[in-house]
C-alpha cells in the first residue's frame, strides 16, 4: 500500500546511512513512519483510502511511502502521527528484546541500560507491564525521566561503577545504550544462568552459563509489535519522550540530523506540520 506520509520517526542508524548512502549511491533512509493510506494495496488489504496508520517502511524519509500490510497498524483518532512515528523503530527493538529474546517473565529482575534513550525506555515499560522488577540505567541528568517510567531502580552510569554496584543482580540485562555500549559491565551485572539481550553484536566474555543475544533489526515481529505499541500508547499506558519536532523541509532534515548528531534525550521527527525553519 501507498501512505502520504505526515511524521517520520528518526534513529541513530541512519546517520549512517547519510554518510554512507547505499553501496556509495545515494539513498533515501528512514524506517518510522506515520500518515494516511492513500492506495490501500490487494483485495485482501484490512485498510482504506483515508485510513491514518503508522508503518515500518523501507525508505520514510519520502512524500509518500510503500508499506507492507504486516508491517502497518491502525491509528486510533487520539494518537498523534508525531508519537506513532516516534514509536516504531524503538518500540519494535524494544518488543523484540522484553518478548522476542528476553522471554521476560514476572518477578524476575530486569535491567535495563539506555533506559533514559527510547528503546530502553519503552522496553523498561513493556518489562514493568509483565510484573518485572526493572533497574533502569541512565545518565544522573535523566534520572526523573527514568524514574517516572514507573521503574523500581535507578542508577546513573556517570556517577557509579554500575558493574560493581549492580554486580550479578540481574537475571535479564537488555542493552540498549548507545552503540551497545560495555558488554563486560552487562556481563557482571548478570546473574548466573542469566541472560544478556544487547543492541551490540560484540559477545561479552561470559561465566556461569549466562547466555548473550544480539537483538537484530527484523520485520518479522512487525504485525505483533505495532498494534501492541499503538493500542498502549493510545491507551496511555505506554510514553515515549520527544525532543524535537522538525519541518519537512530540506532545513528540516539537515536540522534534525544535527541533532541526532548531539546529545537528546527524546526522538527527533520530522512532520510536514511542523513550522517551517
Ligand atoms: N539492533 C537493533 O535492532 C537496533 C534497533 C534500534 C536501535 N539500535 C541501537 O540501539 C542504541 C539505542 O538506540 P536509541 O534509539 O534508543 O538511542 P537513544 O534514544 O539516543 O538512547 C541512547 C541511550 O544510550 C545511553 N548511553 C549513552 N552513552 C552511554 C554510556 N556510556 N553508558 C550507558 N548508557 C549510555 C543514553 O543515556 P543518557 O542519554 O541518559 O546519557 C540513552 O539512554 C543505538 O546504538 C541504536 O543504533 C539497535
Amino acid at each position: 500500500m501507498l501512505i502520504d506520509v505526515e511524521a517520520i520517526g528518526l534513529n541513530n542508524r541512519e546517520r549512517l546511512s547519510r554518510e554512507q548512502g547505499s553501496f556509495g549511491g545515494p539513498t533515501i533512509p528512514g524506517r518510522d513512519a506515520a500518515g494516511i493510506v492513500v492506495a490501500a494495496g490487494n483485495g485482501d488489504s484490512p485498510y482504506q483510502i483515508g485510513d491514518r496508520v503508522v508503518a515500518h517502511v523501507n525508505q520514510s524519509y519520502a512524500d509518500q511511502a510503500v508499506a507492507a500490510v504486516r508491517s502497518t497498524a491502525k491509528l486510533p483518532d487520539n494518537l498523534p502521527a508525531v508519537t506513532a512515528a516516534a514509536l516504531v523503530t524503538p518500540g519494535i527493538t524494544a518488543y523484540r528484546m522484553v518478548y522476542t529474546f528476553g522471554r521476560i517473565k514476572a518477578g524476575e529482575t530486569v535491567i535495563i541500560k539506555g533506559a533514559s534513550g527510547g528503546v530502553g525506555s519503552l522496553a523498561a515499560q513493556l518489562a514493568k507491564q509483565l510484573g518485572a522488577t526493572v533497574i533502569g540505567i541512565g545518565s544522573a541528568r535523566n534520572q526523573t525521566l527514568v524514574e517516572k517510567l514507573g521503574v523500581d531502580r535507578f542508577v546513573a552510569y556517570d556517577q557509579v561503577d554500575i558493574a560493581n554496584e549492580l554486580a550479578a543482580s540481574g537475571d535479564v540485562v537488555l542493552n540498549a545504550a548507545m552503540n551497545g555500549t560495555g558488554g563486560d559491565q552487562d556481563a557482571a551485572m548478570t546473574k548466573p544462568n542469566g541472560r544478556i539481550i544487547s543492541v551490540s553484536h560484540r559477545t561479552p566474555v561470559l561465566r556461569d552459563g549466562i547466555t548473550f543475544q544480539h537483538t537484530y533489526p527484523g520485520d518479522d515481529t512487525d504485525h505483533a509489535a505495532l498494534p501492541l505499541l499503538v493500542k498502549e500508547a493510545a491507551a496511555g499506558q505506554l510514553t515515549i519522550a520527544i525532543d524535537q519536532v522538525l519541518p519537512f523541509t530540506l532545513a528540516g532534515f539537515v536540522a534534525a540530523h544535527e541533532a541526532l548528531d548531539g546529545r537528546h534525550t527524546g526522538r527527533i521527527v520530522i512532520a510536514k506540520a511542523a513550522k517551517t525553519l
